[in-house]
């Protein structure tokens, strides 16, 4: 009874007894708390709680309709999770759990939206679309206890009463994982989509090339991974994704609404292909100042800037049109990041407009760091600033904001902090510098928070830089900015302690929140790690 002895308000259960002789109703008191209001991250557009509860009955029924059948498939694994029995339907309204599809809601709830109303007698969720199902769920995963994300629960859960209608701030809203510098594999990415998904985030741009390795498979060029996939970052990890774990990845990506967008950085950042290929140099290593490395080294520190193609060789556009070849028809999302940050050369506009033309020939569209947008790139490139210094010679490209100050998680959580970086601000990138961000810019379609690995080597790490500063991000994209209120953000925050923990997130423990307290199984192992690694 862990769950429904809780709060402060009590409500009348009639308790069904079945006995040999029929049904008997003994009408008893029974204490029943007025949920909680759930701890919601995104906060809903709009969210009216009720003063009521729903108990879930020990027996459900999810009837869907339209597109629902991945809806009620999340939701009877986590109704099945709660310790609850579930059957679901095909058609009607017949079950206390309505999951309803129907295009024609994109007018009032839009692409991504849905509609959840939790009332005495059931849950109806409807949306236009199977990520706004898929979103809904998320919500109502919120609502149960945190316990559930990974032991099975006793199936006594009570939920408070509410009208959610809820849509997206941002149609792009995004991290980035540098898998270049130290790899992370398809287990930690798919780690890393689920959570993403539980904040009803819907990117994930893998940076998969840069001086210090190759991390994915393309079969026309097989050196790139032979020899290029072999570096790292010092004591970083290296590795690649085959091109069957990168479908993987996206296929699971997918059925969580999330797409994948490969990087591949040209054409500076490539001193792990031309490592692997020594043609794509100029004469005596021109196109490497200074020589940092030369074939067959690999470089494994961190500068930037002293790579790159040799753009006066036509050959190299083999190289650009067999990568982006192979990276279009294995790629599942309408876009490929050419990357196109930090270099100089007479020869870079050119190298950026016939890179971008590339792309457009294999049927997919461009991103590029701020930078391309020096060359007259294709009107519907879409420009992802992190300096926002750049002015664009072509008006009116769709960008995508990660402001290294607001959104490279990289950088420190808390001045101070080991192993990040700091040329973007000395002091960290805050959760407050981040849930700050406030869009001015028409042209913005959302966010998108990257975590540059030079000093991220391992899993937690990771974890550490994510979370929770991506909760953040996940809000400002989702949110509308009137909506949003960081105190208000804060309480939230710390009531998801307990699910981060039992998702086991090495999540930084940001001071001035209250995370509740840590467990440890005894005997077993402490399932709290230090925040710093
Ligand atoms: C970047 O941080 N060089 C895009």
């Amino acid at each position: 009874m862990k769950y429904i002895f809780k709060g402060f308000s009590f409500i009348l259960l009639a308790i069904v007894v079945l006995s040999c002789g029929g049904t008997e109703i003994i009408e008893t008191p029974q204490p029943v708390a007025l949920a909680e209001e759930p701890a919601l991250i995104p906060l809903p557009a709009q969210v009216t709680w009720k003063n009521g509860v729903y108990v879930i009955p020990s027996q459900n029924t999810i009837c869907y309709q339209g597109e629902g059948l991945e809806a009620s498939q999340w939701l009877n694994e986590l109704l099945s999770k709660a310790g609850f029995a579930v059957s679901t339907q095909n058609f009607g309204n017949c079950g206390n759990w309505k999951i309803e599809q129907d295009a024609s809601l994109a007018n009032a709830l839009g692409e991504e939206g849905y509609q959840l109303d939790i009332t005495a007698e059931g849950v109806h969720l409807k949306a236009a679309s199977k990520a706004g199902l898929f979103y809904g769920i998320q919500t109502l995963r919120q609502m149960f206890p945190a316990a559930i994300e990974n032991e099975k629960l006793n199936g006594q859960i009570v939920l408070r009463q509410t009208s959610i209608i809820d849509q997206p701030e941002f149609s792009w809203r995004g991290t980035m994982v540098d898998v270049a510098r130290s790899f992370f594999g398809l287990d930690y990415l798919k780690r890393h989509v689920d959570r993403m998904a539980l904040y009803k985030m819907n990117r994930l741009h893998l940076h998969l090339t840069d001086d210090q390795g190759w991390r994915i498979e393309i079969k026309d060029w097989p050196k790139l991974t032979e020899i290029g996939s072999k570096g790292s970052v010092r004591r970083g990890r290296s590795g690649f994704l085959t091109q069957e774990e990168y479908k993987e990845l996206q296929d699971y990506a997918l059925a969580r609404n999330i797409i994948v967008i490969p990087e591949i950085d040209m054409p500076g950042h490539i001193y792990a292909a031309l490592a692997s290929y020594p043609e794509l140099n100029c004469e005596e290593y021109s196109n490497l100042t200074p020589k940092r490395a030369t074939p067959p080294e690999m470089f494994q520190d961190y500068n930037v800037g002293w790579s790159k193609f040799c753009l006066e060789n036509p050959e190299i556009y083999q190289f650009v049109s067999d990568v982006i070849g192979e990276m279009a028809e294995i790629t599942k999302g309408p876009w490929i990041h050419i990357g196109g940050d930090e270099i100089e050369d007479p020869r870079y506009k050119e190298f950026v407009v016939k890179a971008d033309s590339i792309v457009q020939t294999y049927g997919k569209t461009t991103i590029g760091w701020e930078e391309v947008t020096k060359a007259k790139v294709s009107s519907n490139l879409i420009s992802q600033v992190w300096r926002g210094t750049v002015e664009s010679v072509v008006k009116e490209l769709k960008v995508i904001h990660s402001l290294c100050s607001q959104f490279y998680f990289d950088h420190a959580n808390v001045p101070g902090q080991e192993n990040t970086n700091n040329w973007c601000k000395k002091d960290g990138v805050s959760l407050e510098d981040n849930y700050s961000f406030i869009n001015d810019n028409p042209n913005v379609i959302g966010v998108e928070a990257p975590v540059w690995s030079e000093f991220v080597l391992s899993d937690e790490m990771m974890d550490n830089r994510f979370w929770p500063r991506a909760m953040a991000a996940a809000e400002v994209g989702w949110t509308p900015g009137e909506k949003r209120n960081f105190e208000s953000f804060k309480q939230r925050l710390g009531k998801h302690g307990d699910r981060l923990r039992a998702l086991d997130i090495n999540f930084f423990r940001t001071p001035g929140i209250d995370w509740g307290p840590e467990k440890t199984i005894p005997g077993v192992f402490s399932s709290f790690r230090p925040s710093s690694e």
